[in-house]
């Protein structure tokens, strides 16, 4: 079977390439590589023995849509990652983020809803519950208008799947992650930020590695038990199975809606002291960081229920936050050496 696996370079998408490989599926992947490198195939084939099919291509040019659609017609379902991802820059350029992240689905809908039947795996986020009043934080959370151009992608985008799904013979699986970290085990793929990362994770590799020179972080204030702001990080890997149980579910139509969402996290919340502590464990070294002022538009806590993920899909995280900080390590040390 043949699947459509958009960024598929990306720090997500390639690791879900690896596990839809693994499970015998035949992937082509469209990226326009303006956060990846085509290097990654090298990594994703030195994993598998499998090379998928690589399409060059800009999800905003409408016609290149339209003409790889008519290339390819066997395509049995779609996961859809391309997309932008920073939360500043979404601030200050929003009609960049609402022109890669929204005309894109457009663009892709339209070609699926000719189909006689579409599965279509869609990127969320956790972003979309904001502040959630209660933790964990269960599917029924209320959504929230996000803060950012960034995260108002995220809902909109779920609001254009469930309306064009309504009517159309697209069947649609929306995945709201927390936060995803860490690398595969083989260090031949991993997160490739460009320029000076925003994310903790990356952040504190590349503080260990001499990079950086301190951490920031981001408020120790907050009404947690140390005072730092806790999130659910979440193995890249773990993240990247349950895309394709998921996808299975839409392939076996074992779907009960035509629409179905599932967090994606471990259940655990950590603290930003938790996740440096977790690095100095697995890294043996001292992380060098100062306590400085919330950063705004962040949230106090964000965890996730998995009980809908564990017993619908029957997937749950295997791997622990210091396999995780592990395996990042590993790859910060490998793609400096
Ligand atoms: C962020 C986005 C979220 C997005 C996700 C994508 C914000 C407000 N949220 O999540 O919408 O889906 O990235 O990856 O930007 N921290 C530090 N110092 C740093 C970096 C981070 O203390 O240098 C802290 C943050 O304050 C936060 C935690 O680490 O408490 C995690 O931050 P980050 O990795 O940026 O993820 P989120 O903010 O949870």
């Amino acid at each position: 079977m043949k699947i459509l696996v958009t960024g598929g370079l990306g720090f997500i998408g390639s690791h879900t390439v690896v596990e839809l490989q693994n499970e015998g599926f035949e992937v082509v992947i469209i990226d326009n590589l303006s956060n990846s490198t085509e290097e990654v195939l090298d990594g994703i084939v030195a994993i598998t023995g499998k090379k998928p099919i690589f399409e060059k291509l800009d999800l905003r040019e409408k016609n290149a849509v339209q003409d790889f659609f008519k290339k390819y017609q066997d395509m049995s379902g779609v996961i859809h990652f391309a997309a932008s991802k920073a939360v500043g820059e979404s601030v200050i350029n929003p009609l960049l983020y609402y022109e890669n992240n929204i005309s894109t689905l457009v663009y892709l809908l339209q070609e699926l809803q000719q189909k006689p039947e579409a599965s279509f795996i869609f990127s969320s986020s956790c972003t979309v519950y904001g502040q959630a009043e209660k933790m964990p934080i269960t599917e029924n959370a209320p959504v929230q208008q996000p803060i950012s151009p960034y995260g108002n992608t995220k809902k909109i985008g779920e609001e254009i799947i469930a309306d064009t799904a309504k009517v159309t013979n697209i069947n649609a699986i929306l995945l709201r992650y927390f936060n995803p970290i860490g690398s595969h085990p083989t260090t031949q793929i991993g997160e490739l930020p460009i320029g000076v990362p925003q994310n903790l994770v990356p952040f504190i590799t590349q503080t260990g590695i001499g990079l950086r020179q301190e951490l920031a972080v981001f408020g120790d204030d907050y009404p947690t038990a140390d005072g730092t702001a806790v999130r659910d990080y979440i193995h890249v890997v773990d993240l990247a199975k349950a895309h394709v149980i998921a996808l299975q579910r839409l392939l076996d139509k074992q779907n009960l809606d035509k629409v179905e969402t599932f967090n994606l996290g471990t259940g655990t919340g950590s603290s930003v002291l938790e996740v440096i502590h977790s690095f100095e464990k697995v890294s043996d070294k001292k992380l060098t960081y100062k306590i400085m002022g919330r950063r705004e538009g962040d949230i106090t806590e964000a965890y996730a229920s998995t009980t809908k993920a564990n017993e619908v899909l029957g997937w749950k995280a295997k791997f622990t936050l210091d396999q995780a900080m592990d395996s990042a390590w590993k790859w910060e040390q490998k793609i400096r050496s």
